[in-house]
């Protein structure tokens, strides 16, 4: 018996001098989207909290991290040559702990697991709690542990998230995506819909305010099918704006089909609501879209993109577009070219289809050629950037109000911040600081940013 309990004592001690060696650094990379960026900050928060130290050089980290993205083949890509690298590491190090952690290690843990032995760690985005734990268990084992079950309820509540010096806070208000598109891998990677408590976002976007934080962006893979109780997406956005000291409001990313008329009309109401939608696109005609699951047809996109520009005057719409979907015809493409100079996007984020397995369109047999993706992808791109400059030469000579939000790549000597309908402008520093708002009067578009001057060096906020 007295054996036993030296035994455990001796354990005790053992773990307790296991507590003392010295402060683990970890290092974390983060790819893909928003959604990403703020799951990263809440791990960064959990491990901070239990101690370890954040270090911005995978080399003298105990700890490496990646938080992977499956969107499209190339962001695949980064991370095999990022783990490529960190093999050697690895390999220098054995005691190096490496973890791949979000959308990819959810989908492709069967192959890291046989191609990456040396990845320690794969968690999937609604894992991160175990985070600490698993860190800890994988200092004494010598098999990667890996986590990839999907939840119906994680949303990761009263976790605050340790966020970048800036403007803006990221605000995750929901999370999965039950809407399937036929292309898109996020269902399957992030699971079932699920919304937050409204109480604990007002609590964390007061916090962020409290914090210095003069913008926040409300994020969702879904943002706008938020619904929490009888509240829906724009009921949280009315209380969000009524949160004193919220100079700014965004949200991403929305789906068409839940831009309802009472989310128009909160933002025409609430100034500090940004004047600016993201508007998916992803194809003009009626057939692809059908094949897409969109849910909706070219004319609900044409007349949704009308009644917004009319309810918000001087609203920045952007979109995302997939040109070479499987079966797109050259007739198929101009339909989307037709939407495109119909509505004139202010910007566009452009894609070439990328096959996903696991996905319904991955499977169709009509899969169009690479060098034809390849000029249609080259098509949008320079069709994007001449409605680009036709909508930002209209607000030269308007008085915008910009959030200085960072310094000019241009010059030293100039700030960059944005317009309320989210479009860059550059102007000299005068007087004025980071983080104030000031008015600017727009004097030239150039490229797809715009010049500005500053009016009057008095900040407005
Ligand atoms: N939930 C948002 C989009 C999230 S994914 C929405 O429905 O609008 C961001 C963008 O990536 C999509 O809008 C789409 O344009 C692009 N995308 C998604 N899957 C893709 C694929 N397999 N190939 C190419 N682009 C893709
Ligand atoms: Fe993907 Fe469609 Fe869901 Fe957007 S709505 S995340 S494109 S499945
Ligand atoms: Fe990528 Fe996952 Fe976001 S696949 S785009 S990181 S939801």
């Amino acid at each position: 018996m007295s054996e036993v309990l030296t035994l455990e004592k001796q354990l005790l001690t053992n773990q307790k001098e296991v507590k003392k060696t010295p402060v683990k650094k970890f290092y974390i990379e983060t790819l893909g989207c928003q959604m990403n960026v703020a799951d990263s900050e809440l791990i960064i928060a959990m491990l901070v909290d239990k101690g370890f130290i954040k270090s911005d050089n995978p080399q003298n980290s105990d700890l490496i991290f990646i938080n992977t993205c499956s969107i499209r083949e190339r962001a695949e890509e980064k991370v095999h040559s990022q783990l490529g690298r960190w093999a050697k590491i690895k390999k220098n190090k054995p005691e190096v702990i490496i973890g791949v952690l979000g959308c990819m290690a959810q989908n492709l843990k069967q192959d890291i697991l046989e191609n990456r032995p040396f990845v320690d760690i794969i968690l999937g985005p609604d894992s991160y709690r175990k985070l600490p734990e698993i860190i800890n268990r994988s200092m004494y084992d010598q098999q990667s542990i890996v986590d990839t079950k999907l939840s119906r309820y994680e949303v990761y509540d009263g976790l605050f998230p340790k966020r970048k010096d800036g403007v803006n806070a990221w605000i995750s208000i929901m999370r999965g995506c039950d809407k399937f598109c036929t292309f898109c891998i996020v269902p399957f990677t992030r699971g079932r819909e699920r919304s937050r408590n409204i109480d604990s976002i007002v609590k964390e976007a007061e916090y962020a305010v409290k914090s210095g934080y003069r913008e926040l962006t409300l994020l969702g893979q879904n943002v706008n099918s938020f619904r929490y109780g009888d509240f829906m997406f724009h009921d949280l956005l009315e209380i969000v704006s009524q949160i004193s000291g919220v100079d700014r409001i965004r949200y991403t990313s929305p789906h068409p089909q839940d831009i309802s008329d009472e989310l128009l009309a909160v933002m025409r109401k609430n100034d500090n609501i940004c004047n600016y939608i993201h508007l998916p696109l992803q194809s003009g005609s009626d057939k692809i879209l059908k094949r897409m699951h969109r849910s909706y047809l070219k004319e609900d996109f044409l007349s949704l993109a009308k009644k917004i520009r009319q309810i918000l005057p001087g609203v920045g719409i952007s979109t995302d577009i997939i040109v070479g979907f499987p079966g797109e015809t050259e007739e198929d493409f101009l339909e989307t070219i037709s939407v495109m100079e119909d509505v004139k996007f202010d910007s566009a984020f452009n894609f070439k289809y990328s096959p996903r397995v696991g996905t319904k369109a991955s499977e169709y047999e009509d899969q169009i050629l690479e060098t034809t993706k390849q000029k249609r992808l080259e098509k949008v791109i320079n069709l994007q950037k001449e409605h680009s400059i036709q909508r930002n030469k209209k607000l030269i000579g308007t008085t915008q109000i910009i959030l200085v939000e960072k310094q000019s790549k241009m010059s030293l000597d100039h700030w960059a911040g944005r317009t309320d309908s989210n479009k860059w402008v550059i102007f000299r520093k005068g007087k004025v600081k980071l983080n104030e708002m000031v008015k600017v009067l727009i004097i030239d578009s150039k490229g797809i940013s715009l010049k500005g001057e500053l009016v009057s060096e008095e900040k407005l906020a």
